[in-house]
């Protein structure tokens, strides 16, 4: 589980975004695309949840890319080539149903620009007219945009201050695309409040959205109940059951506030340990 090498992505004031390709040849034969590792950075750390964005089954790699936001990733973005993984547990959850939908949105929003990458590719070789949407804060913070827009028959780039392609959100190209087409399926990746709009976007217009949740995970084997998230009035594990769900049927207050429960407590952790 050695990291065979490493990229920084992005590296602003306030954002570090890395990719790191780590020598897993089991988990790059069986993963696809959809699927999450569960891993240690070191012996006495956590455990955290991150979705395979490429494979090289060759090779015997896969590919990780994760923005630093608390101890674990800040932790793993100290790592570099030849550094090793503590530990590595994977493919887990259910993969993205790949097939030939007809046309396709797919959304992106920050680092869920990477976790949509998988799935583009697979859903652009299943034959689907695909409209790739990307979103971010500002131009530095977008990634993968060669390569999303390698299988996109319609690219579309929105940023918060307008520095990159249209000043705005990712909904409101969902929208104007809705308005103007029919479409079959929504694919949607980022953070909860994105997922959030464009699932109340979709649902005026009835077409299916999927979206991958990002609930905090503890095992990731559906041992310890933490990544529960309640769809359609049930409770479901997000590590099992998911992690994708039909956004219109997703608790989105509920998983909110349980992704805020550590906030304080992971904050002055962090602070202490890397001090
Ligand atoms: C199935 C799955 C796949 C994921 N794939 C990726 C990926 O490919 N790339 C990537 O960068 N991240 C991904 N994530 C999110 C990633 O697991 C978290 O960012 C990570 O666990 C944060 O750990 P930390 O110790 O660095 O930060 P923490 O100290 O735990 O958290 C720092 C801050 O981020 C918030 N936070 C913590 N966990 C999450 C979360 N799961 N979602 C949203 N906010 C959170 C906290 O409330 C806190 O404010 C994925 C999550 C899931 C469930
Ligand atoms: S992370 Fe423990 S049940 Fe899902």
């Amino acid at each position: 589980m050695k990291i065979t090498a490493k990229e920084v992505l992005v590296q602003t004031h306030d954002t570090r975004i890395i990719k790191l390709e780590v020598a897993a040849p089991d988990i790059s034969r069986k993963a696809k695309p959809g699927q999450f590792v569960m891993l240690m950075a070191c012996p006495d750390g956590e455990r955290i949840p991150l979705t395979i964005v490429n494979k090289d089954p060759q090779k015997g790699t896969v590919t990780l890319i994760f923005q630093e936001l608390g101890l674990t990733t800040k932790l793993l973005g100290r790592l570099n080539s030849g550094d090793p993984l503590f530990a590595l547990v994977g493919p887990l959850g259910h993969a993205t149903e790949i097939k030939n939908y007809g046309k396709v949105i797919l959304v992106g929003g920050g680092v869920g620009i990477a976790e949509i990458y998988p799935v583009a590719k697979a859903l652009e070789e299943a034959g689907n007219h695909l409209e790739i949407i990307l979103g971010s804060r500002t131009k530095g913070l977008l990634i993968l945009e060669k390569e999303l827009e390698g299988p996109a028959d319609g690219f579309h780039i929105t940023t918060d201050d307008g520095s990159c392609g249209r000043k705005g959100f990712t909904t409101d190209v969902v929208a104007e695309l809705l308005k103007k087409d029919k479409f079959d399926l929504v694919y949607a990746v980022g953070p909860v409040p994105m997922m959030k709009r464009v699932s109340l976007v979709t649902k005026e217009s009835g077409v299916k959205t999927i979206v991958s949740l990002n609930a905090i995970m503890v095992d990731g084997t559906g041992m310890c109940g933490c990544c529960r998230v309640d769809v359609a009035g049930k409770t479901q594990f997000s590590c099992v059951d998911g992690p994708e769900f039909d956004g219109h049927l997703v608790d989105w207050d509920g998983l909110v506030k349980r992704n805020s429960v550590y906030t304080d407590k992971e904050k002055h952790i962090c602070k202490t340990v890397l001090q």
